[in-house]
Order: C-alpha cells, then sequence, then structure tokens
C-alpha cells in the first residue's frame, strides 16, 4: 500500500492527508488512490505483454465492476484501455455512463432477466457468458424477437478448488456458476445451430481472492482441452474468458506472482490462437482504498477495550461475511510505546459488527481516525443501509488533487423513496 503512507506522522494517500479528507467530508469515508488503480492496470497489462507472443493480440482486461463500480472509477480505468465485466443492468449502464465502450463489456452471472439481456442486445455488448441451458433459451427467445444475433460464451465450470474462502468459491461442480463440460459441448452445439445466437468462446471465473497458482494451471488446461475439443467438433472458438480470481495481500497473504501468471496464460491459452479475455476485480481495486472512520467512544467492557467506530458492518460488510480483516492504521500515528489491545467495532446493532478482536493499537481516544486498509474492492459497492445508516462518500485521490466522487447520502434521500400510507 505505498500509495497509503506515513508523513511527519500524519497517514497520506498519495500526496493529500487523510485527516484532510475526514475533517472535510466527515466519515465513515472511502478514499482510494487513482495512481494505486493505473499501477495496477498497468502491471497487468505489461506482464501479460512481457510473456505473450510479439505477434498476439493484447488481450482484452474487463474490470469486474463489482469489486468497485464507481464511474470515476470505471472511466480512469477505461483511459487505461480496461473494459468491465459486468453482472447487473445497473453496472451495464454505470458502464456505459463511463463511456466504456460495448466491444470492451462482457455480461456475467448465473440469473440474467429479459430486460438485461434486451437491453445489452439492444446497445451492444462484447459477450453474454451463458451460465445454463434455459439462459441459452431466453437469450435465443429475445435474440430472434428482435432479429438480433447475440454473441456469446459459456461458462466452463471445471471442478477446480480454488483452495480460497467457501463463499468466494465458485468453480467447483456444487457451486451454482457455469456448465459441465458434457452440458457444455451440448449447449455450444445448439447455439451453433441457432440463426441468432453466435458461440464466440468459453469462459471460466474458479473464485476470488486466489493465492495459489496451481489451481489457475488446472482450470486453464481444462480450459484448453474443452476447447481442443469443441474445435474437433467443428465448433467456432475465436474466444477464451480466464475470469478473475487473483488474490492480494491484506495482512500476510502472499498473492500469486503476476510473472507465474501470465507465463500460464502465455503457455497454456495463447497458444489456442483466440482473443484473450481477464476479469480481474480485487488485483485491481483492492489496495486502491481504505476506509476512514473516527472513534466514536472508547468503551472499557468487563474483559476487553472496545473501540467504537461510526463505521459499521453496512459500510464495510466483509469482515462480517467473510471473516476478513482489514489492517487499522491510526490516521495520526502514535509512536507511544503503549499499545492496547482493542476489539474494534462499528456502532450497527449485531455482534457480528466487528472489525476485529485483540487488535494492538497505540491508545485511542474519542474522535481519533482511522483507517481501515485494502477496501477499494467489494466495500462500498457492497455497503447498505441496514439500521437506516446512510451510505459513505468517496474520495479519488490524485497525486496533489483529490475529487469527491459519490456524496454522502442522507437520510432524506433513503426515506425519500418510501411511500407512506
Ligand atoms: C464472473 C466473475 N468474474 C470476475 C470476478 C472478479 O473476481 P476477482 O475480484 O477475484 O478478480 C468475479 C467475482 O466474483 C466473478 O464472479
Amino acid at each position: 500500500m505505498s500509495d497509503f503512507h506515513y508523513k511527519n506522522g500524519e497517514l497520506y494517500t498519495e500526496n493529500v492527508p487523510v485527516k484532510t479528507l475526514a475533517e472535510q467530508y466527515g466519515t465513515p469515508l472511502y478514499v482510494y488512490s487513482a495512481a494505486h488503480l493505473r499501477t495496477q492496470a498497468g502491471q497487468l497489462k505489461t506482464t501479460l505483454s512481457q510473456h505473450l507472443p510479439a505477434d498476439a493480440n493484447a488481450p482484452l482486461i474487463c474490470f469486474a465492476c463489482k469489486a468497485n463500480s464507481n464511474i470515476a472509477v470505471l472511466d480512469l480505468l477505461k483511459q487505461e484501455g480496461l473494459g468491465t465485466d459486468i453482472v447487473s443492468l445497473g453496472e451495464y449502464t454505470r458502464a456505459r455512463q463511463a463511456g466504456i465502450s460495448p466491444d470492451k463489456i462482457v455480461f456475467s452471472g448465473v440469473g440474467k432477466t429479459d430486460t438485461e439481456i434486451e437491453t445489452v442486445l439492444k446497445n451492444g455488448i462484447h459477450q453474454i457468458n451463458v451460465e445454463s441451458e434455459p439462459e441459452l433459451e431466453r437469450i435465443a427467445r429475445i435474440a430472434e424477437k428482435h432479429k438480433i444475433t447475440a454473441p456469446v460464451a459459456f461458462r466452463f465450470n471445471p471442478d477446480v478448488d480454488a483452495k480460497t474462502h467457501a463463499k468466494i468459491t465458485t468453480g467447483k461442480h456444487e457451486n451454482k456458476f457455469g456448465l459441465t463440460r458434457d452440458a457444455l459441448i451440448a449447449l455450444y452445439q445448439k447455439a451453433d445451430a441457432h440463426a441468432f445466437i453466435a458461440p464466440k468462446g468459453i469462459t471460466s471465473h474458479i473464485g476470488s481472492q486466489l493465492t495459489a497458482v496451481t489451481p489457475f494451471k488446472d482450470a486453464f488446461t481444462r480450459m484448453r482441452d474443452l476447447v481442443e475439443m469443441l474445435r474437433a467438433m467443428d465448433m467456432p472458438v475465436t474466444r477464451i474468458d480466464i475470469g478473475g480470481g487473483l488474490g492480494i495481500t491484506y495482512t500476510d497473504e502472499t498473492p500469486p506472482d503476476l510473472d507465474d501468471y501470465a507465463r500460464m496464460v502465455a503457455e497454456i491459452i495463447a497458444p489456442l490462437g483466440t482473443q484473450i479475455i481477464l476479469e480481474p476485480g480485487r488485483f485491481i481495486a483492492g489496495n486502491c482504498g481504505i476506509l476512514v472512520s473516527q472513534v466514536v467512544h472508547v468503551k472499557q467492557g468487563e474483559k476487553k477495550h472496545y473501540l467504537i467506530l461510526d463505521a459499521g458492518m453496512n459500510d464495510l460488510a466483509r469482515p462480517s461475511i467473510y471473516d476478513a480483516y482489514h489492517p487499522v492504521m491510526p490516521v495520526l500515528e502514535n509512536k507511544a510505546a503503549e499499545h492496547i489491545a482493542y476489539d474494534i467495532v462499528g456502532p450497527v446493532c449485531e455482534t457480528g459488527d466487528t472489525f476485529g478482536k485483540n487488535i494492538p493499537l497505540p491508545v485511542m481516544e474519542e474522535d481519533d481516525f482511522v483507517a481501515m486498509t485494502s477496501s477499494g474492492a467489494y466495500g462500498f459497492v457492497m455497503a447498505s443501509n441496514y439500521n437506516t445508516r446512510p451510505l459513505p462518500a468517496e474520495i479519488l485521490v490524485d497525486g496533489d488533487t483529490h475529487k469527491l466522487i459519490r456524496r454522502r447520502q442522507t437520510v432524506d434521500d433513503i426515506l425519500a423513496l418510501e411511500i407512506d400510507i
């Protein structure tokens, strides 16, 4: 997190002091680093190009915007040449509003509705990733009705254990995602025979926050074998979408080495001569953001010291959903030797509203600011209005400057949608 660092005892995002932002915009507050987003996008592009054959087309990197869908973030990544992987009409609308061209948008997800399919077909989409037979039938019916050919890829479930958290494992046969090899081959043939379906290739995404390389290798190998089988049946395969999943460091995890990953793509996937599509989310955005919060109270419990923050599980859900820990950094560095082990909790009425237990920190006081690191992916996007708590504001820092990229929601915003009978 070099884009977040202490200078003269204060936490900075790039060249902007975090305390200044917290005081100006209030807390809880998401703060993102533009430099970090650019670095991650650049690193992925460069590493892939170093390993792929010189004459190969550049892969299409579609940022999985479920990780962070703020329009300003999508716009910034567009300027780095990235497209978007979307899973809803809402995300499609965001991507288009950010100016992302339809030929750089892929549509994933197991439950696309008629309205969603109709809208993307009419307005343009690079491919719809099909996850089941009823979904193909639905797409075929809509495509035929509007006389628009639907470009599709089929999501392969390779039955590979991603060795990550059970709730973000997606490539085992017991998971709801994708198709087995035989089911996929049968659907591919059906699609190829349909006048308004254009099968383009296959896609697979086996899970998120992968730290081991082997599951990628196993999945890629099974994808390659499947493409060879399809081609042996004269099926046209011009694209392979290898999904996302690259892990990041939150505390002490060792993410896959990017060179190893790119080498595998070059050795296993590239020889098939297709367009290569990637859908990274967390790798691009995870370490671009912090959630800044203020200490409401320091409570001395019977057995514990509690640091009660103004951010709760509704603002950052990952600790309560995945038992994740986002390291907590005081915004003003306190070099005092005395540390206290705190349970760091939010104000929401749930015991699960806990960000960390027995976390040693310098002695903290009411009104101090803290930052929860690595919160750029699956942070704001998972925030809710639980306990009628308004959604936080979001800030994008770029060098010496910063911009408010989403204003704080108000209670009036929330209540405006309700109808008093
Ligand atoms: C289909 C698909 N693609 C890409 C991603 C992004 O994954 P990650 O953020 O781990 O790169 C996800 C996340 O769950 C996904 O479901």
